[in-house]
């Protein structure tokens, strides 16, 4: 990578910072189509997000992506939000649009993608049962309800903040059904059984720790998986998956990818080498 006077320059702005894919992933692709980009990691506290976010403006950064704990927070000083950054009530990503800084929300379309790509399966008409009820899990929710699902349970250890999110989703989508149940017992073995689509947007499995309480007989074959774990990449949900014989079961490495790739269109106006980009994280 040359760095020179005109190099355009991105970015994340996160706390910690030290574990993101994020500058290899897009670095590979600004090389790959030889576009003079660089992209850079901003370790960037809480109480320093304004003066890091009026430093985009100040510095002419063409566009940053926004990491945790920063992706709610950063919105109060933002001048516009893409219409699912605002229904997910949170930024992954900012536009510097000739110093008016618009907050986009990529990850949701990202796991959309990546579910046609990677399983090939659509959301539209289809009943969808989500596994946790935070960040990740309204994005996801989010996405699905945008692309028509016909049903959305959302299960979660603490049920009041499963049934908080419903009442959100119900506010804002009127042709999905939403509810919410425990994360256990008979209602997740039901739900599991009546589902399209299972995804996992808990914590647990990150870096193999911790079971969900899914057990080989409540998979279904024909159910498809996804789980936003990719570290390791075979989950432990994907193991118990191997050993159902669900036919299509995914980790979340293509969320990562899709929501960087369209964060790059989103800055350089270019298609994204989505190969590059996979290649650059694996
Ligand atoms: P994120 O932004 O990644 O979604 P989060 O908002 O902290 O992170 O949400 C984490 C999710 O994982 C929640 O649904 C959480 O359940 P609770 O709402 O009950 O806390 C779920 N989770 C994390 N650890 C869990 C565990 N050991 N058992 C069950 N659920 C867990």
């Amino acid at each position: 990578m040359k760095i020179t006077g005109k190099t355009k320059i991105v970015g994340i702005f996160g706390y910690p910072i030290e574990h993101t894919f994020s500058p290899l992933m897009h670095n590979a692709a600004f090389s790959a189509l030889g576009l003079d980009y660089c992209y850079i990691p901003f370790e960037v506290q809480s109480e320093d997000l304004k003066s890091a976010v009026e430093g985009i403006r100040a510095l002419n950064i063409r566009g940053v992506n926004i990491t945790v704990p920063h992706k709610e927070a950063v919105i109060k000083y933002l001048d516009e939000l893409s219409k699912e950054a605002k229904l997910i009530g949170a930024v992954n990503t900012i536009e510097n649009k000739g110093g008016k800084l618009i907050g986009h929300n990529t990850d949701g379309r990202g796991f959309i993608k990546s579910l046609w790509d990677d399983a090939k399966t659509r959301v539209n008409g289809k009943s969808v049962l989500l596994l946790g009820a935070g960040g990740a899990s309204k994005g996801v929710a989010v996405s699905c309800a945008l692309e028509g699902a016909s049903e959305i349970i959302i299960a979660n250890r603490t049920v009041k903040r499963a049934d908080e999110l419903v009442g959100y989703l119900k506010r804002n989508f009127k042709k999905t059904k939403f509810s919410a149940i425990p994360l256990d017992g008979h209602e997740l073995a039901k739900g599991i059984a009546c589902a399209d689509i299972l995804i996992n947007a808990t914590s647990i499995g990150l870096k193999g720790k911790g079971l969900l309480p899914i057990s080989q007989k409540d998979l279904h074959r024909d159910l498809v998986i996804y789980d936003l774990i990719y570290n390791p990449q075979i989950t432990p949900l994907l193991k118990i998956a191997g050993r159902a014989g669900v036919k299509r079961a995914v980790n979340g490495l293509g969320m990562l990818i899709y929501q960087g790739a369209l964060a790059f269109q989103i800055w350089t106006g270019k298609n994204p080498p989505v190969d590059v980009m996979k290649k650059a994280v694996l």
